[in-house]
């Protein structure tokens, strides 16, 4: 481990903010870790965090705030209601990680202007293992002035960054790339689905795109967890329900009308509303499945 003088707080250790928290221990930051359910933070004390009792305890004279929680409502409850923001140090940053959607980012932005703190907007790209190993594709988005100073806690939980502009611009981004995922997702189903349905082992089309043009190697992976009916999370169907959610009111707004995330949402609640939402976003593959 190397010695480095940054103090970060990390507020939500779910599968991907605990992921995160331990990268930046690893890079030799002091990490200082809030989650409303403490018994999930705990574990990382183990690592050299220290787990605090509020959002407010956690960013206390910190350098960095970083949020990785559910959504935009979590976030703006921990930061403004737990007094995160306040606690802050003078100069600090906040990295906002969390996937909110551009209301949810305009609505955190307007928030931390309030408390005259630097907001970066970056969501990521990546699901609990890519976290994990620290190879997260970082969509950074925010003011020049502090972006140096950022690298170094996006080269630790990512492989690579990508600058893109003002704080906005990577929502924007994460929208683009959720719709592609919650897209591939419900169409993924709705093919595992007719295999079974015309008797085609569905085991058959995966082989036979695996390491073309055609097979992802997402496809594989979520493919195969429908074909064994198993979804440990790695991406929770209720969060990736809240994705199409912002994707579709993100196109709403822009006058677009997308039918098929529209129907892969209504895929996701289906899926949700028989008790899979806490499991993997594979599990979508519920509300399509043929009967007997
Ligand atoms: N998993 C992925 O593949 C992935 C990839 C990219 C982006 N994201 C985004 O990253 C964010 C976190 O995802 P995740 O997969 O880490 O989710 P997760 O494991 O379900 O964790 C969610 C976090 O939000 C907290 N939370 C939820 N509702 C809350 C409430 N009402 N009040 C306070 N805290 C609350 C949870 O606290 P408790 O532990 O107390 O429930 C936990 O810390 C989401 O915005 C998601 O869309 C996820």
């Amino acid at each position: 481990m190397t010695e480095n003088n940054t103090t970060i707080a990390v507020l939500g250790t779910g599968i991907m903010g605990a992921a995160m928290a331990r990268n930046l221990l690893a890079a030799g930051m002091e990490v200082r870790v809030w989650n409303r359910t403490r018994e999930k933070a705990e574990p990382l004390a183990d690592d050299g965090a220290k787990v605090a009792d509020s959002p407010a305890e956690a960013a206390e004279g910190a350098d960095f705030v970083l949020t990785m929680l559910a959504d935009a409502d979590t976030v703006a409850e921990a930061v403004e209601g737990g007094d995160a923001l306040s606690a802050l140090a003078e100069d600090s940053v906040w990295l906002q990680t969390s996937t909110v959607g551009i209301q949810g980012h305009e609505r955190l932005a307007g928030i931390a202007d309030g408390y005259g703190v630097a907001y970066i907007d970056v969501p990521v790209l990546g699901t609990k293992e890519p976290a994990e190993q620290g190879q997260l594709i970082v969509l950074a988005s925010g003011p020049e002035e502090v972006r140096e100073r950022c690298q170094p806690i996006f080269d630790a939980i990512g492989s690579a960054t990508f600058w893109l502009g003002p704080a906005g611009a990577g929502t924007r981004l994460k929208l683009v790339t959720n719709t592609w995922i919650v897209g591939i997702l419900g169409v993924l189903a709705e093919t595992v689905s007719l295999a079974e349905g015309l008797g085609v082992d569905p085991a058959r089309f995966l082989e036979v795109i695996e390491g073309g043009p055609l097979g992802l190697p997402y496809a594989q992976m979520k493919g195969q967890m429908m074909i064994e009916e198993e979804f440990p999370t790695s991406f929770s169907a209720n969060l990736a329900r809240k994705d199409a959610s912002l994707v579709l009111d993100a196109a709403e707004a822009n006058g677009l009308h997308l039918s098929l995330i529209e129907a892969a949402a209504a895929h996701f609640d289906e899926a949700i509303n028989a008790g899979h939402g806490e499991e993997d976003m594979a599990a979508v593959y519920k509300a399509v499945k043929p009967e007997g």
